[in-house]
């Protein structure tokens, strides 16, 4: 009992008595449109945006005292009143009473199934809920049985609350927005038509319509309604026990109005006597449209029990289609796991970094370093979309290497900031080239690099430091020359300046400025004088693969120039003298942003690619040089680490003094990752978070060890408690990242640890104590935080397939260089992955009976659909298949890479 049992191999799992455990939510939504959550007992919200709530906005605390739950209620003669999904004052009794209610809970990608039997009522109830893959309803089809051996008398009334108003108004005017509340009712439901809304946009004209509609199996009609909450709970009273349900308050009838009050969906059916055994269903529908006329029609379409059973079918195809990366590893349990952290990514897509109940910040959308790392998933699940997507996001950066941090609802709109001088992350503009370098990577298309794309304008100017006050709304949002055209300049133009404007803008230990913070966020208190090491070395590793590309593409395109903006030229200056020049390296920052701090000139230069290359790859290695030379930090022998901050008062952050050992994994990350650590130090700095950050119950390698200091002059992490979120939690994003780098660098065993750590920490249930899928951290006792939205999951996928499994694209050709342990075979030595690759199904399976290494030298054998591949003579790789091959590939059919190890 209390453990997930999971049901097939596509991540549905049940769990009993899921109301015993706190904090389980679940997350309901369409495919754009609506975004619930739902908790055991039918909490939970639902919403389209910020300012759209059909219910009550939720944070993880009212999970556990949400009483205006969704609901079904049955007046029972002789036998009193019951919730079928446990959200009453009795069931809530009856659980501290040894007589609780048996309940079981179902479920899979967007949909969920409640089963609870009351044997004191004598009735079974079966509640499956979702969202309909349009995102138009939420949908929640009851389905009682008698299960006692008697007809019962009784009178059904399903609830759903209607907030129906901005997330803002949940204290900001609760009371007098709900007077702007036009209550009617239909002979189907009740609709609720704020007059205005009151948000942050102002007061406006509301033209949203919110609504919950029901109906028996059958499509009859309910017999009453009580639509306003003082109507439905009664003086006095309690949604855990109202009085429309305790006593038989007549209701309203279809065609009643009201006007001012806090409104439910709560809808009486017509009393029925149901036989033993017999089984009734009724349907619930809520929603919000724009187009009121569109509510009945809408509706029509679920008003029966076969229509919503395909609907329901439907939901289930469509997302179990959408999540199309299956692993088989020795451990099916695992293998589900896995399903869900290959579904999160799409979760964050939809629901972005703000509505659940533990994400209860921001107002939607995703921020920019998400917005990048979840293309990461993307390109492995569904690239089709994604090479515009990437062109697009550029659209957002600055000329002087700054990005929009605003993101807007379509793709490629950046709002631009107004009033202040926002913040400047100083890891932003890394993300951009990961992602495009894994796109190329993956398809070859070289050529995105050429895509001429916009700049971004807005007030802000000099990297945060200043406004540009001859920039106002009518100048627009992209960036244009003297001569006031928009300029364009190619994707490469683009990321050069990022990599090469955080080159020079550095701190006294020349090493990049901190800013507003970097990958996190709560290094926020250092503005002036704090440096991170850690993103130094990530820029550093992004300048060397930069060259490559650019050499890769000279060799493709045979092009041997490049035009860039005239202005950028100065950023090409290289030299030692320069590089350990502090102030001459801001000096020549300085002068591009004055140039360019309001119009680029409009003219452009042709630079040689090779300059470029030896430009880069020159200051690369100078930074890396500087970096182990300055930040190491020697423990002894075995141990050591790279420091990866100064704070505000220019001291370096980590080290060992007096037995007291600061380190930070994110400082080691980087450095590992971008080929700053060597092979002896990533030994040492394994050996270091071993014995300072490992928690194995925590699930794995700790974000810093305690500090037990509020650093004012670092930031606000100082001040979370130890073990928790951003101040030392197995935070999952850098603890994958930090796999990954092992990985990349050809430390398998001690990156399949720390993946390894922090799934077993997740099916752990009864330590983890959440549904399956990856936490964002896990708190010091180990339980499982912040569910479902963490880009962790996207490394996760990522650092599975691309390097556990090895199915990776170099230049749009597949290759496949596993770096399995013995222990992720199964009994007989498989190990299996299938994915789409440049549109093509492949299943790609691993046979290794003798369980020996992974080494291309024990490679037997290689087929695709029965055909012998012969290995790629000198390549590390056991395989590669040229992307002309696989284009002639029948796209329908499924194809069977199998590769034989043996000694
Ligand atoms: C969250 C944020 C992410 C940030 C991280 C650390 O991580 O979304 O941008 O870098 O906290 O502050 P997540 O778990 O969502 O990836």
């Amino acid at each position: 009992m209390g453990k997930i049992e999971f049901l097939d191999q596509q991540g549905s799992f049940r769990v009993y008595q899921p109301e015993d455990y706190s904090g389980l939510y679940f997350p309901l939504a369409g495919d754009g449109g609506l975004k619930s959550c739902i908790t055991p007992t039918l909490g939970g919200d639902s919403k389209r945006d910020q300012n759209h709530f059909l219910m009550e906005p939720v944070s993880i605390e009212n999970l556990h005292n949400n009483k205006n739950t969704r609901n079904f209620w049955c007046r029972i003669k002789n036998r009193g009143y019951w919730s079928a999904c446990g959200s009453s004052a009795e069931a809530e009794f009856l659980r501290f009473t040894g007589e609780q209610e048996k309940s079981v809970l179902e479920a899979g990608f967007m949909w969920q199934k409640l089963t609870r039997t009351s044997a004191v009522h004598g009735l079974k109830a079966e509640i499956t809920s979702f969202v309909t893959v349009d995102g138009a309803m939420e949908v929640m089809m009851t389905e009682l049985t008698n299960i006692t051996e008697e007809p019962l008398e009784m009178t059904p009334i399903a609830v759903m609350p209607v907030y129906g108003r901005s997330a803002d108004n949940i204290r900001d005017h609760r009371h007098v927005t709900s007077l702007l509340h036009r209550i009617c009712t239909t002979d189907y439901g009740v609709e609720v038509t704020p007059a205005m809304s009151f948000d942050e946009r102002g007061h406006q004209k509301n033209h949203t319509t919110y609504f919950v509609y029901g109906s028996t199996g059958e499509g009859e009609a309910p017999a009453a309604f009580y639509p306003t909450v003082g109507e439905f709970i009664g003086e006095g009273g309690s949604y855990l026990i109202p009085e429309a349900v305790r006593t038989e308050k007549p209701g309203a009838v279809a065609g009643s109005k009201a006007e001012g009050k806090e409104a439910v969906g709560a809808l009486k059916f017509a009393e029925i006597l149901l036989k033993p055994h017999e089984t009734v269903c009724y349907l619930t529908l809520g929603g919000m449209t724009d187009e009121r006329s569109q509510i009945e029609p809408l509706t029509a379409s679920l008003r029966q029990r076969s229509q919503v059973k395909e609907a329901y079918d439907e939901v289930k195809r469509y997302w179990t289609k959408k999540v199309n990366i299956t692993f088989k590893t020795g451990n099916p349990d695992a293998d589900n796991y896995l399903k869900w952290i290959t579904f999160q990514p799409i979760l964050r897509r939809i629901y972005g970094c703000s509505f659940l109940p533990y994400h209860d910040y921001g107002k939607g959308g995703r921020g920019w370093r998400d917005l990048w790392q979840d293309c990461l998933a993307l390109l492995l699940m569904d690239p089709s979309a994604v090479r515009q997507m990437i062109i697009d996001n550029y659209g957002g950066v600055r000329v002087d290497g700054t990005n929009a941090t605003i993101i807007g609802n379509a793709q490629g709109e950046f709002i631009a900031d107004r009033n202040h001088i926002t913040r400047v992350w100083m890891d932003h503009a890394f993300w951009p080239f990961v992602t495009t370098k894994f796109y190329i990577d993956q398809t070859g298309d070289l050529e995105i690099l050429f895509e001429k794309v916009p700049y971004f304008k807005d007030l802000q100017s000099k990297r945060g430091t200043d406004h540009d006050t001859g920039w106002d709304e009518t100048y627009g949002k992209c960036q244009r020359t003297e001569g006031g055209v928009v300029y364009f300049g190619s994707v490469l133009e683009h990321l050069l300046l990022q990599n090469l404007c955080a080159f020079y803008d550095v701190g006294a230990h020349n090493e990049m400025r901190l800013h507003g913070a970097d990958w996190n966020d709560a290094l926020d208190m250092a503005w002036e004088n704090g440096e991170s090491v850690a993103f130094t070395s990530a820029y550093a590793g992004n300048l060397k693969e930069i060259a490559h590309c650019i050499r890769l593409l000279e060799q493709e395109t045979s092009c041997k120039r490049f035009e860039i903006a005239e202005e950028m030229g100065m950023l090409f200056a290289g030299g030692r003298e320069l590089y350990e020049n502090v102030e001459k390296k801001r000096g020549i920052l300085d002068a591009y942003l004055e140039k360019c701090a309001h119009n680029l000139s409009g003219q452009t230069m042709i630079v040689k690619a090779e300059q470029i290359c030896s430009n880069l790859e020159e200051k690369a290695d100078w930074l890396m040089e500087h970096i182990r030379m300055q930040e190491w930090i020697a423990e002894d022998e075995a141990r050591g680490w790279f420091n990866g901050y100064y704070d505000d008062h220019k001291n370096p952050v980590e080290g060992c003094k007096d037995g007291k050992v600061r380190m930070m994994l994110t400082s080691q990350v980087f450095a590992i990752m971008s080929g700053t650590a060597t092979p002896d130090q990533i030994r040492k700095i394994c050996q270091s978070a071993d014995k300072y950050l490992y928690d194995e119950k925590a699930g794995g390698y700790r974000l810093n060890t305690d500090f037990g200091e509020e650093k004012m002059d670092l930031g606000r992490m100082f001040g979370f408690a130890y073990g928790e979120k951003e101040n030392g939690a197995v935070f999952s994003h850098m603890a994958v990242m930090y796999a990954n780098a092992l990985y990349r660098r050809g430390f398998a065993r001690e990156g399949n640890k720390a993946l390894q750590a922090l799934l077993n920490a997740a099916m752990n249930f009864d330590n983890s104590r959440m549904y399956p899928g990856l936490p964002e951290y896990y708190d010091l006792s180990g339980r499982g935080m912040y569910a479902y939205l963490t880009g962790a999951a996207s490394w996760y996928l990522l650092t599975m397939v691309t390097e556990v499994f090895g199915v990776k694209g170099v230049m749009g050709d597949l290759v496949i260089a596993p770096a399995f342990m013995p222990e992720q075979f199964d009994a007989q030595g498989n190990a299996e992955v299938k994915l789409i690759f440049a549109g093509k199904k492949f299943d790609i399976r691993f046979s290794n009976p003798e369980k020996c290494e992974c080494k291309k030298e024990w490679i037997k054998s290689v087929l695709c659909d029965e055909k012998q591949l012969e290995p790629e003579a000198g390549a590390a790789y056991a395989v590669r298949i040229k992307k002309e091959w696989i284009k002639q590939l029948d796209a329908e059919k499924e194809h069977v890479i199998k590769i034989l190890f043996g000694r």
